[in-house]
């Protein structure tokens, strides 16, 4: 994985967000049709995979693969944690979250690093949240055990991805991930139980598993509808990658509906708190 490539590919999503008024990179969840916006969709994706997981004041709390800040700045401000890591591989998307919550005081840290060497010390942050990042990841149990390092005991992992149980169909798209591209840039897709695999024998305890592929994509389908309606027309001849995106999270729902791909939310815990 390099900058140049992961930047390829999130080219496209950093327009789309920005000529329609984003703050998120991720699918989003329709826990609701017809009511909520995509902006809605993608915050309502962000407390189902918290669930029941208890963040406050006294809260230290990272969110890996972070993207532009939004769900990092959405959990700030509800649960006002004592700390909040943003940790993004990509430059420009640290630059971005930094960007927005400049003039707020207290605010999130946004650190620039790599989800497979996590930069801050063992036993040190009470709840992780990492939201569709994982399918980058090459070395998914590295990360995993990197997140058992830094948990403290009865710490929280809530871990949600796109996932497949039929890995041999995206092979193709494993073997071109180092192509500077929009469609691919390190994706590698575990299944529900590859994770649940990993997750036993890295120590952690399952609190709980959704599959929520429908969800999913309805939501993409909402925000597909939002984001093809008012001034679609001027802003599509302008956007370098627009089409593109429009077409690959298309793409992304389809196979979402038709069961080629999974979308995967866990919460676990590291045994040993006092709760
Ligand atoms: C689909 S976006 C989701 C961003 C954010 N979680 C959200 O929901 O808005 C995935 C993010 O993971 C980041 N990422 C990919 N590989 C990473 C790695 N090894 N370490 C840290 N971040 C990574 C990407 O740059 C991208 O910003």
């Amino acid at each position: 994985m390099s900058q140049r490539t992961m930047e390829a590919h999130y080219r496209p999503n950093w327009e789309l967000t920005q000529a329609r008024g984003l703050l998120g990179y991720n699918c989003g969840y329709a826990a609701e049709r017809g009511n909520e916006s995509f902006d809605e969709h993608q915050q309502s994706l962000v407390w189902r995979l918290l669930g029941d997981t208890k963040i406050d004041e006294n809260s230290v709390v990272l969110d890996v693969g972070c993207g532009i800040g939004g769900p990092s700045g959405w959990m700030f401000e509800r649960f006002k944690p004592k700390q909040l890591f943003g940790l993004e591989y990509l430059g420009s998307s640290v630059q971005a979250a930094g960007e927005r919550w400049r003039n707020r005081d207290p605010r999130p840290t946004f650190l620039q690093g790599d989800a497979h060497r996590i930069p801050l010390a063992d036993n040190q942050v009470d709840v992780i949240f990492n939201l569709e990042s994982a399918l980058h990841y090459k070395d998914k149990r590295q990360f995993i055990s990197e997140c058992q390092r830094v948990l403290k005991p009865g710490g929280r992992l809530c871990l949600g991805d796109i996932t497949t149980r039929r890995k041999w169909l995206f092979l193709p798209v494993e073997m071109t991930n180092s192509l500077p591209s929009q469609f691919t840039s390190s994706v590698w897709l575990w299944s529900a139980a590859d994770y649940k695999a990993a997750f036993r024998e890295l120590g952690f305890k399952l609190l709980n598993h959704e599959n929520a592929a429908a969800p999913i994509a309805d939501s993409l389908a909402d925000g597909l509808d939002e984001i093809k309606g008012k001034n679609f027309a001027e802003t599509w001849g302008n956007m370098r990658g627009f089409r593109g995106r429009v077409g690959f999270l298309g793409t992304l729902r389809q196979l979402l509906r038709l069961g080629l791909l999974d979308y995967d939310l866990f919460q676990l815990e590291v045994p040993g708190g006092n709760g």
